[in-house]
């Protein structure tokens, strides 16, 4: 969906994962704040408002407007907007297609009109439209209603404001079949928690949705949760790792989770690390904007329905390929996908062959392969490249370069 702005994944921030519905003028102003001087010059802009920030009773009796909550939000949507705006960054805001929000706030059913009016009113750059309290009409359709807002959001905000929608499970509808239409992003699966497990069903969703990716167009395979500490579940360092390198390689949106203000603090060095490596983040904001594909898993011994291995040990890796806008140049994420228990000793550390056959590309080329996580040239190679040891869970992210081949 073209209308002028996110040729490339979006990247920032979002209130929900960490602080769910606790959110208030004094969090959003220190995280712009934080966002400013921390994570700008490594492209991250949004600053998103989930769900709970306006006044849950009632609608402005006269006007029909949302009411920001006088208590929590006191100088309003615009004034974080302008805010945000001062430090050359983005503020989002959230509602929802059908009556309420899921935690029961007013939702935008029949009121798109007016919200797309006051949101351009407001001047926020960024609508998370969600899915719930959805009547049978809205259900039947979806297309239809989520059509009918973007088109007030065009009318009145046209070219600045990036539409995401929700659609809680690939079973109530395809969203990816008419959502590219009509938004620049769109959910494709439930809500991801912190936990590995959690991640790769989330994976495993998107898996086939690689072909309807595409600039101005994402898959929304949910926000991130490097260091979102939210008992019982939370990311090692390394699944946190493997986590956003997948996410670049998805062409997801870049949306962090967790409480940006604190991300100085020595024990969170580590998500720092990973959140702004620049390599990584090129992945992700190619000017290609292709989404990679699964192109092949090596899995050896046998597997329960949760899992685990039954045999004496077991492999399981996955090898991940994302053209890159610089001819003959592609991103290649290998990771250890192992059992869902990291101590699971049946499943051991292991280097992968990176093979230029499973590829697609010719045996005898010569391929130079760089470590984007460890900024490092591994040297060129021809046929097959073997990665160093990957850890249960961890994640290697090469780009690979040659001459003499065409994209396929
Ligand atoms: C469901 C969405 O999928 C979540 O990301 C979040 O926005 C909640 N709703 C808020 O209620």
């Amino acid at each position: 969906y073209n209308n002028g702005v996110g040729r490339a994944p979006p990247m920032g921030w979002n209130s929900w994962n960490l602080f769910a519905c606790d959110i208030n003028e004094q969090l959003i102003i220190e995280t712009i704040d934080a966002m400013d001087s921390k994570l700008k010059k490594f492209g991250y802009q949004y600053v998103n408002i989930d769900d709970c920030w306006s006044l849950k009773s009632n609608r402005d009796p006269v006007t029909n407007e949302m009411i920001p909550d006088p208590v929590r939000f006191p100088r309003g949507i615009k004034f974080l907007a302008d805010y945000a705006h001062s430090k050359g960054l983005k503020l989002g805001i959230y509602s929802d297609v059908g009556d309420k929000t899921c935690q029961g706030y007013p939702g935008s059913a029949n009121h798109y009109e007016i919200d797309a009016k006051t949101f351009a009113k407001w001047e926020v750059d960024y609508l998370k439209l969600d899915w719930c309290f959805v009547d049978d009409a809205i259900k039947a359709e979806p297309w239809k209603y989520y059509g009918r807002m973007s088109a007030r959001i065009k009318q009145y905000w046209s070219s600045h404001l990036l539409l995401n929608l929700q659609l809680v499970g690939l079973g109530v509808s395809k969203p990816h079949e008419w959502a590219p239409k009509i938004a620049n992003s769109w959910r494709t699966t439930g809500d991801i928690n912190s936990s590995w497990k959690s991640v790769l069903e989330i994976l495993d969703l998107n898996k086939p949705l690689w072909k309807y990716s595409g600039p101005y167009a994402f898959n929304d395979p949910d926000m991130l949760e490097v260091e979102v500490d939210r008992p019982p579940n939370k990311l090692t360092i390394d699944e946190s790792r493997t986590h956003f390198t997948l996410w670049c390689m998805l062409n997801s949106p870049l949306l962090l989770g967790n409480d940006i203000r604190r991300l100085d603090d020595q024990d969170r060095k580590w998500a720092k690390d990973i959140i702004t490596n620049e390599e990584v983040i090129a992945v992700s904001q190619d000017p290609f904007v292709k989404q990679a594909q699964l192109l092949y898993e090596t899995k050896v011994g046998t597997f329960n329905q949760s899992g685990a291995c039954t045999s004496s040990n077991c492999t399981w890796i996955e090898v991940w390929m994302k053209p890159l806008q610089k001819t003959q140049t592609i991103a290649v994420a290998v990771y250890n996908r192992a059992g869902l228990n990291i101590k699971d000793p049946k499943f051991k550390a292991e280097s992968a062959n990176i093979i230029w056959k499973s590829l697609g590309l010719e045996e005898d080329l010569k391929l130079s392969v760089r470590d984007l996580w460890a900024h490092s040239d591994k040297g060129s190679f021809q046929k097959e490249y073997t990665t160093d040891k990957i850890a249960p869970h961890d994640v290697r992210l090469y780009s690979m370069s040659g001459s003499g081949w065409n994209r396929k």
